[in-house]
């Protein structure tokens, strides 16, 4: 019995260590900033608040639906193939706001 719990108190660990994971600059960095750091192939910049207000007015749900589809130059999923919607929502939630 002790055992059962203690692996269950593993489990557990490893499970929210696991939600953990995404952190919202560390994903940026790996996927999205290969083209919107420089603003490649007509990429909205990342941090420029004025080059993201445009997209910003077409609504949040548009926004994640044309990473998760690819938009233009933008492949589909934005090279992140494991980025649930809410991930990407805090992607460009970081990405849009002037740094
Ligand atoms: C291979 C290059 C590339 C990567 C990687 C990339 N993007 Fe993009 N992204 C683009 C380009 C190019 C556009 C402009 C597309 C257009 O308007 O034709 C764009 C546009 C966007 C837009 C605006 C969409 C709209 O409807 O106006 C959002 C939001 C976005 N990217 C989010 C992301 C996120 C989040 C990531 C990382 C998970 C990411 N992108 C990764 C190239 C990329």
């Amino acid at each position: 019995m002790t055992k059962v719990l203690a692996l269950m108190a593993v489990v557990a660990a490893s499970l929210s260590v696991n939600v953990q994971a995404f952190e919202v600059e560390g994903k940026y960095k790996q996927a999205c900033a290969a083209c919107h750091a420089m603003g490649v192939a007509g990429a909205p910049k990342a941090f420029d608040a004025a080059a993201w207000k445009p997209r910003l007015d077409k609504g949040m749900d548009t926004l994640v639906a044309s990473v998760t589809n690819g938009l233009g130059a933008m492949p589909p999923r934005g090279l992140c193939m494991d980025c649930t919607a809410d991930q990407y929502k805090a992607l460009i939630n970081h990405m849009s706001a002037a740094k």
